[in-house]
């Protein structure tokens, strides 16, 4: 039985006091929750020491929001996968699709940002999704499963089981357009589907698929119902801790 997992992602929000605060709020209302699922926020790299110590005990996962590919070199600007382990991030997001689109993020560096990731035990988040033109001419499902393909290769079947996959249209991020529960298991299911094809039955029965795109405490309950959403990649109401704890403890709002 996979345990959903919501992650929240800041983007390029907060201070790191500000993140503290949050740390502090969440941790309490976590604590009381009972809470359904595995919660975890990817915070700016600034914020990512503190948040570890703040969150100390909380059990609430930490992510960072990439990691160049390379161990280390003449990268001015980046952060590798040691400088996130040292800390002890547990997860990283690869190709969220403003990198891809404003970062010149692509399928061959994601793979290789993956490949690193496992190197150092952190858990790779996998964002894809396809563009509104895309799905409406048809070529959702194409597109998907050609990132998956690519942004997967080589990797291993034991590195699978502990993947997750992040289904984010980028029709729906920060529009407020949210995917409807079914068109987000349908991508879900097509995802897990793709994944048994390349691995196995097995490895995909494992693998985590979240949704993301304009979750909210209000809609979220219903996405996550859905038998393939095992999760939800959550940005906008990630950022409130009264807002986020009522995604993570999504069936008292059933
Ligand atoms: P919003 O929840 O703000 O639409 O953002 C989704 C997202 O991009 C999460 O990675």
């Amino acid at each position: 039985m996979r345990k959903k997992f919501i992650a929240g992602n800041w983007k390029m929000y907060k201070t790191t006091a500000e993140a503290v605060a949050f740390a502090k709020a969440f941790k309490r209302l976590y604590a009381d929750a009972g809470a359904d699922a595995e919660a975890g926020v990817c915070a700016p790299f600034t914020q990512l020491a503190a948040l570890k110590d703040a969150f100390a005990g909380s059990g609430v996962k930490l992510g960072a929001q990439n990691v160049h590919f390379e161990e280390n070199g003449a990268y001015t600007g980046e952060i590798s996968a040691p400088m996130l382990k040292e800390i002890g991030v547990d997860y990283a997001i690869v190709g969220h699709s403003e990198r891809r689109e404003y970062f010149a993020e692509t399928d061959e560096t994601v793979n290789k940002k993956l490949h690193k990731l496992y190197e150092y035990n952190i858990l790779p988040i996998l964002c894809v999704g396809e563009k509104l033109d895309q799905r409406d001419a048809g070529k959702a499902e194409t597109v998907v499963k050609a990132q998956v393909e690519k942004d997967l290769s080589g990797l291993l079947p034991a590195q699978i089981d502990l993947l997750v996959i992040a289904y984010e249209p980028v029709w729906a991020i920060g529009t407020g357009r949210t995917a409807t529960p079914e068109q987000a298991q349908e991508m879900c299911a097509f995802i897990r589907r793709t994944v048994a094809s390349l691995y196995s039955a097995a490895a995909a029965d494992k693998l985590r698929v979240q949704y993301g795109g304009s979750v909210k405490p209000d809609n979220a309950a219903e996405i996550l119902g859905k038998a393939d959403v095992d999760g939800a990649l959550v940005g906008g109401a990630s950022l409130v801790p009264e807002d986020f704890i009522r995604i993570v403890n999504f069936s008292a709002n059933a």
